[in-house]
């Protein structure tokens, strides 16, 4: 049996509409069954959170998915126009929150110090961050991977290692998201294993719980592999997260490499 619980976690990106999120969830009822050892969560756009959360109350308690979101507001409530605050995320029935994606760090101008205050944020509240952290090409080919994910790493350490007790860690390669292009199980683990250590030089018991997630074109096809490396204690799905059947496939492989 292994120390961490895999997890599982769906991130629909800004996909859907409600028929779809609800057939997907139709869906995942049938095609999932009854796990042990692995968390499933999904993350759906804001505006379909409250219907997912309904649908997903109506699981049978062995297929339990718990829900996430895919981002939320730095700030306590207030005057931030257009803006999700985490409390707002948690009455939804959200257990969990995505900070950092690369999407948003290259298309929102997310920085470091942003992705921050967001993981702060999601503690404060009592959500669980998943943090991404991933080099892109250019950077991978100039020898930079370690470098730039223990810059975004620190960033959110600095804010008191305490923080991470709960914390999952989502490594996606920027190259690998979307692109068909998985990284090799060997390549990841490395990243894996040198964010677990660089997180054990702030607290080893941290280190030890945190759940290091992959993320990038993983698919039924390649997550067995994937999760039989010894610090990949999951994945964050994009792409293949919309598909009940590929989605559940995947889910059985965390399941079975236990
Ligand atoms: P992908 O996306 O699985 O479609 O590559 C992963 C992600 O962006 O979380």
């Amino acid at each position: 049996m292994r120390v961490r619980e895999r997890l599982v976690a769906g991130n629909w990106k800004m996909n859907g509409t409600l028929a779809s999120a609800r057939a997907l969830i139709e869906g995942l009822r049938r095609e999932l069954m009854p796990l042990t050892g692995v968390k499933v969560a999904v993350c759906p756009a804001f505006v379909h959170l409250r219907d997912v959360a309904a649908l997903l109350s109506d699981m049978p308690v062995t297929r339990r998915i718990c829900l996430g979101a895919q981002n939320l507001s730095p700030h306590p409530p207030g005057a931030h126009t257009g803006e999700v605050e985490g409390g707002m995320l948690k009455e939804l029935g959200c257990r969990y929150v995505i900070v950092g994606h690369s999407e948003r760090r290259r298309e929102e101008g997310e920085t470091d110090e942003i992705v921050a205050a967001k993981f702060a944020r999601a503690h404060e509240v009592g959500l669980t961050p998943i943090l991404c952290v991933g080099e892109t090409l250019a950077e991978r080919e100039s020898g930079a991977t370690e470098q730039v994910v223990a810059r975004q790493l620190d960033a959110v350490l600095s804010g008191g290692a305490k923080v991470f007790a709960e914390a999952v860690i989502a490594y996606e390669p920027v190259w690998a998201i979307g692109t068909g292009r998985v990284a090799e199980p060997a390549q990841a683990q490395a990243v894996h294993a040198f964010l677990r250590r660089r997180l054990a030089g702030h607290d080893a018991g941290a280190a030890a719980r945190a759940r290091i997630l992959y993320g990038g074109s993983v698919k039924a096809a390649n997550a067995a592999a994937l999760f039989a490396e010894a610090d990949i204690d999951g994945a964050l799905v994009g792409g293949a997260s919309l598909d009940a059947a590929e989605f559940a496939a995947i889910c059985h492989a965390a399941e079975r490499q236990r």
